[in-house]
């Protein structure tokens, strides 16, 4: 690994040195690089190390970054018509949130108040609500609304910080209602700044036309959504929702493996209200990850920790199930196991901000700032396989960065409940810039007196 105080430029890129560039970021109290060998995710200690420069300087061009150093040697080498300067702040990479349900219409208020009062998660699903209340008001519900709130919902996400996530399909469960979730977040990824990878979990419960017969559900979506699916390219991922009740541990193999003979990639609901095997599955299978893993044995983390399968870990779902348990990430870091955080943003946990799952994994699951940070950033790239574009701070990666209106790094997860963003760059471009706006606020208010 170099060492964090390098200045990593590249030959190319110190051929075009002093050659006008589209942005610099000058004087970061801690650019956080999370520069390294990111071939694979990060385990064990070194989550650690998340490539710290103080009075850090990064220059962007083209929209990809291609000086990260000091701020005297960046600042000397390139030339910039538009700097900023992020003195007293941190500089980070753009939050990865590798599991959202991000598209669906209406919302469950009263199933909240349901289960302040005792209900849990699973008897609100039997008796026909939870996923399957939103899967009625999202059959209804046009492309154009569904547009409308995952607009909504991206904008919030990139407020806070988050500049990819991955979208799940899930509460259509026919095939032409999962392929216009599909296209809702095709249109999405087309329009938005964020960028949007787009997973079918088909098999995320078992629709009310298929209460008496869930084979036939499972051989509707193995036989013909998955190939529909995979026919229009309209999904890079598979996931499945293995639970007790829900798709038994065979039912979830067969479908992730046929889902994998046409391309598309394994993920799964693992483990999360009940010791399953999951863990174990997800590990078989050679999956990306197992997402939730609050009932994972130490023999299936063991087992992920081998085939390198990331467990996603999403401590704000784990929060609203409201029960008290939370993965056991320790354990999984002790294990050699990659973990990577996610909001799990969907209509029973209604997060957008991956600033509070790190303050959330922090609190509950033992996680320091720093292994939080790798959790969400390049680890959590790695849960979408998109590692050699985003996550990390390094010379022809895309600019994807946050300025965060904080010391230092450890001030994440310890400071919560308020948005600590103070800019967003995508793609190299200034998008989010709450310092402008509070001073628009400012003049606003100074006019009023
Ligand atoms: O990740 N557990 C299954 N799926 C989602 C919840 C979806 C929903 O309740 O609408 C999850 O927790
Ligand atoms: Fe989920």
């Amino acid at each position: 690994m170099p060492s964090k105080e390098a200045v990593y430029l590249s030959k190319a890129a110190k051929a075009k040195a002093r050659e006008k560039l589209d942005l610099l970021i000058v004087n970061a109290n801690e650019l956080v690089t999370l520069s390294g060998d990111n071939q694979k995710p990060r385990i064990g200690k070194q989550m650690l190390d998340i490539g710290i420069i103080r009075d850090g300087g990064l220059a962007i061009k083209d929209g990809r970054i291609v000086a990260v150093g000091k701020t005297r040697d960046v600042a000397k080498a390139f030339k910039a018509e538009n700097v900023i300067s992020a003195k007293g702040k941190i500089v980070l990479p753009g939050f990865v949130d590798p599991h959202t349900h991000l598209v669906f219409a209406g919302s469950r208020e009263d199933e909240f108040q349901m289960r302040i009062e005792g209900a849990s998660y699973m008897e609100i699903l039997d008796a026909g609500g939870g996923i399957l209340k939103t899967v009625r008001d999202t059959r209804k519900a046009s492309v154009e609304k569904l547009v409308e709130n995952g607009t909504e919902t991206l904008n919030i996400m990139l407020e806070h910080g988050t500049t990819t996530v991955e979208a799940k399909s899930g509460y259509g469960l026919t095939t032409r209602d999962e392929l216009k979730m599909l296209e809702v977040m095709q249109r999405l990824n087309q329009m938005h700044t964020v960028d949007l990878i787009p997973t079918i979990p088909g098999a995320h419960a078992v629709p009310p036309e298929f209460s008496n017969n869930p084979e036939g559900y499972v051989h509707l979506v193995t036989d013909e959504m998955l190939p529909k699916v995979a026919e229009k390219g309209a999904a890079e991922f598979c996931d499945v929702f293995c639970e007790r009740g829900v798709f038994s541990l065979d039912q979830s193999r067969r479908i992730l493996s046929a889902g994998k003979k046409l391309g598309l990639k394994p993920k799964l609901h693992a483990d999360e209200m009940s010791p399953l095997g999951g863990a174990e599955l997800a590990a078989g299978l050679g999956a990306v990850s197992a997402d939730h893993a609050l009932f994972s044995s130490d023999e299936g983390i063991k087992a992920m920790a081998e085939r390198g399968v990331i467990a996603t870990l999403l401590p704000a779902a784990a929060f609203s199930l409201m029960n008290g348990r939370y993965a056991d990430a320790r354990t999984m870091i002790n294990l050699g196991a990659p973990i990577a955080l996610a909001t799990d943003f969907n209509p029973n946990c209604w997060i957008e901000n991956q600033q509070l799952v790190i303050a959330l994994a922090c609190h509950f699951m033992k996680l320091t700032p720093a292994e939080a940070i790798t959790a969400a950033t390049i680890n959590a790239a790695h849960a979408v396989s998109r590692a050699p574009e985003i996550g990390s701070l390094e010379v022809g990666k895309k600019a994807d960065m946050i300025v965060l209106n904080v010391p230092n790094h450890k001030f994440l997860g310890y400071r919560f409940g308020s948005n600590l963003v103070d800019k967003v760059i995508k793609n190299g471009r200034l998008v989010i810039d709450t310092e402008a706006s509070r001073s628009e606020f400012r003049l606003l208010e100074e006019q009023e007196i």
